[in-house]
């Protein structure tokens, strides 16, 4: 079974249908990258995976229960979906070391020093202890993303979720993230990823889904699609660009 069955999705704002026909899944161990224009409904798809969205029709199937049930616990459900934003989303009042041990004292009722300790160990993954006492401002983009995922992964979630990671970042910073979330995908933890980043998307994934106005037009092999010379869409996202194999 799946990790995450989409089937039909759809999803419409007012007027507006964002998202149609949208189907998909997850295995455990799977990489999938999603990328697409900017406003083509990429979000929108990771948003109702993890019910800050709800689908206007269609299912989302996680862990074998339909996420957007009348009995499900959202609490429950975005604990075992780790989400990194685009901007990071630190708490900035908090302290590193607090931001990434706050929801394994309030989601898993750890006392602080239970907390802390696994905050510590998944900063130490990351090369941020040093940085534990210093605020999100503190950092550079680079490290408050390092921050985010690592708060994200001291969930233990069944999936890492993330909403252009790089994109906020200058490239220098970018290649770091990238590189940190190529070494993730060699611990094999489950990952749906969304980015612009081209390079990143051929070093986590063979496959991409291309999605184009709300529609998953390609789901192929980034060559495939890079070689595509009948779909100018395709080609204009994907055709001519250096660098790939
Ligand atoms: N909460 C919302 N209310 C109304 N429209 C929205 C909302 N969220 C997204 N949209 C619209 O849905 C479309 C897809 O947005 P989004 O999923 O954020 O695209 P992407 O992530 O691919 O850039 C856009 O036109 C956006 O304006
Ligand atoms: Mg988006």
């Amino acid at each position: 079974m799946a990790l995450i069955q989409v089937t039909d999705l759809k999803k419409v704002f007012g007027e507006q249908v964002v998202l149609s026909d949208i189907n998909f899944e997850v295995k455990d161990g799977d990489v999938r990258v999603l990328m697409g224009a900017s406003g083509s409904g990429k979000s929108t798809i990771l948003h109702c995976i993890n019910r800050l969205e709800d689908p206007t029709s269609g299912s989302i199937i996680f862990r074998g229960k339909e996420v957007a049930g009348p009995d499900v616990d959202v609490r429950a459900l975005r604990k075992q979906i780790g989400f990194v934003f685009q901007q990071f989303a630190l708490y900035s009042h908090l302290t590193v070391l607090d931001n990434v041990s706050l929801a394994l004292r309030i989601l898993e009722g750890m006392s602080k020093p239970q907390a802390n300790d696994k905050a510590l160990q998944e900063l130490s993954r990351f090369d941020m202890t040093a940085h534990q006492h210093k605020y999100p401002s503190q950092l550079s983009g680079g490290q408050q993303q390092r921050v985010a995922i690592a708060r994200a992964l001291a969930m233990d979630p069944a999936v890492l979720v993330l909403d252009e990671p790089t994109s906020a970042l200058d490239p220098i910073m970018s290649r770091d993230v990238a590189d940190l979330i190529n070494t993730l995908r060699k611990t094999g933890i489950t990952m749906l990823c969304v980015t612009h980043d081209l390079a990143l998307a051929q070093n986590i994934s063979d496959t991409v889904m291309f999605l184009d106005k709300g529609v998953i037009r390609a789901d192929d092999k980034i060559s495939v699609l890079a070689s595509n010379t009948s779909d100018p869409d395709i080609q204009a996202f994907f055709g001519n660009k250096d660098g790939l194999k």
